[in-house]
């Protein structure tokens, strides 16, 4: 049987005068917080988003790859207010959702441990958080899970329990015109990765492909002018990020963020460029390690209208564009077990279409992150 959990209320393209005054939680004068970054507040997005809300507090102080510790940083500036904000890409909101979710929980350790389906100690005290995306990719406005970074272990934990499902997502593409070229680019292999991911996934569903599907189709076809600056094409790639999030959300992802994950946690690496490398070389091992896989592949190209029903080539083909460069990423031509280990262990393996062993993994990496060829 497969379950689908629909997305938050979702206000796309709201007015440009006070525009959280249409958000169910914002809009009956609450208090609210605001949770994003130094850019995108010098940016002026975050003044945007606020146009005509009286605002308490920012916390602005998340980094890329956020840690447990900023989660609970953001938890404790928070602490005061009805409603929480967050404006920023992906790294802002599942900090903002971890930090609504802890009064609930009482920690953020205790978000990790819970199992999903276990109500946490005070369920009700969790603190409403509004999901404003500033870039196409993450889609996580959309689910329940939220990806930080334990520094202790040196890696990424998926944590997830419906109570971190925000209470609203707003999407306004007007948010994203700013972003430069090459972070429009990164976080645009997400929104892919997160298609063929969810499209492939041994819990992938019929509610599930029509979104994994629409997205991959848009965000191929968009993802060149978006990073040229087109608005049109941007404002396609938001609502591709939103449906990849929805699908990966119900269907669950693969190896390329498991061992994303297990790569980003040791060497901080950004987590689009970090799925960007690997997309094609897990393509490859998925289609050598398991038929349903080939034929899930196949089955994806054929409907996305790719000539041939090629999948691989045509990624190749798109990370050879500028500005992305893989190149910038660390050079791993041996990887140890720890990092195999934490890969194969990682939540995102399990529904991965091959059952990938260690030497896959180091394969996979060697080809996306060594010397030889890409
Ligand atoms: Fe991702």
């Amino acid at each position: 049987m497969h379950t689908f959990t629909p997305p938050p209320a979702t206000y796309y393209d709201p007015p440009v005068s006070a525009p959280l005054s249409v958000v169910d939680p914002v809009s009956d004068g609450a208090t609210v917080g605001v949770v994003t970054d130094q850019g995108v507040r010098d940016a002026g997005l975050v003044t945007t988003v606020t146009d005509g809300t009286e605002v308490a507090t920012v916390y602005d102080d998340v980094e890329s790859n956020p840690s447990l510790e900023t989660a609970a940083a953001a938890a404790d500036a928070l602490a005061d207010v009805d409603v929480a904000v967050a404006v920023g890409g992906g790294s802002v909101m599942d900090t903002a959702k971890a930090a609504c979710a802890r009064p609930a929980f009482g920690s953020v350790a205790a978000i990790r441990s819970t199992p999903a389906d276990e109500t946490p100690p005070a369920p009700d005290a969790a603190t409403p958080c509004v999901c404003v995306p500033t870039t196409a990719g993450t889609g996580t406005e959309t689910g329940h899970w939220a990806v930080l970074s334990d520094h202790d272990a040196g890696e990424k934990v998926s944590v997830g329990h419906p109570v971190l499902k925000p209470a609203a997502a707003v999407l306004d593409p007007g948010l994203t015109a700013s972003l430069p070229p090459g972070l429009t680019a990164m976080t645009g292999f997400d929104v892919i990765t997160h298609a063929v991911e969810a499209f492939v996934s041994t819990d992938a569903s019929p509610l599930t492909d029509p979104l994994a599907v629409a997205a991959f189709e848009a965000a191929l076809d968009a993802l060149p002018n978006a990073v040229d600056g087109d608005e049109r094409a941007r404002d396609r790639m938001l609502t591709a990020s939103y449906n990849a999030g929805l699908a990966m959300n119900n269907a669950g992802l693969g190896a390329v963020h498991a061992i994303s994950h297990a790569v980003g946690g040791r060497y901080d690496t950004p987590h689009g460029l970090t799925n960007a490398a690997l997309l094609p070389a897990v393509v490859d091992a998925n289609r050598r390690g398991s038929e349903r896989a080939r034929r899930r592949y196949a089955a994806l190209a054929e409907r996305a209208g790719l000539p041939g029903g090629e999948l691989s080539d045509r990624l190749r083909r798109l990370l050879e564009r500028p500005p992305l460069d893989t190149s910038t990423l660390p050079r791993l031509d041996g990887v140890d077990d720890d990092l195999v280990a934490w890969a194969l262990d990682n939540v995102n393996m399990t529904t991965n279409p091959a059952a990938l062993q260690p030497a896959d993994v180091r394969r996979i990496c060697r080809i996306a992150f060594g010397r030889g060829d890409r």
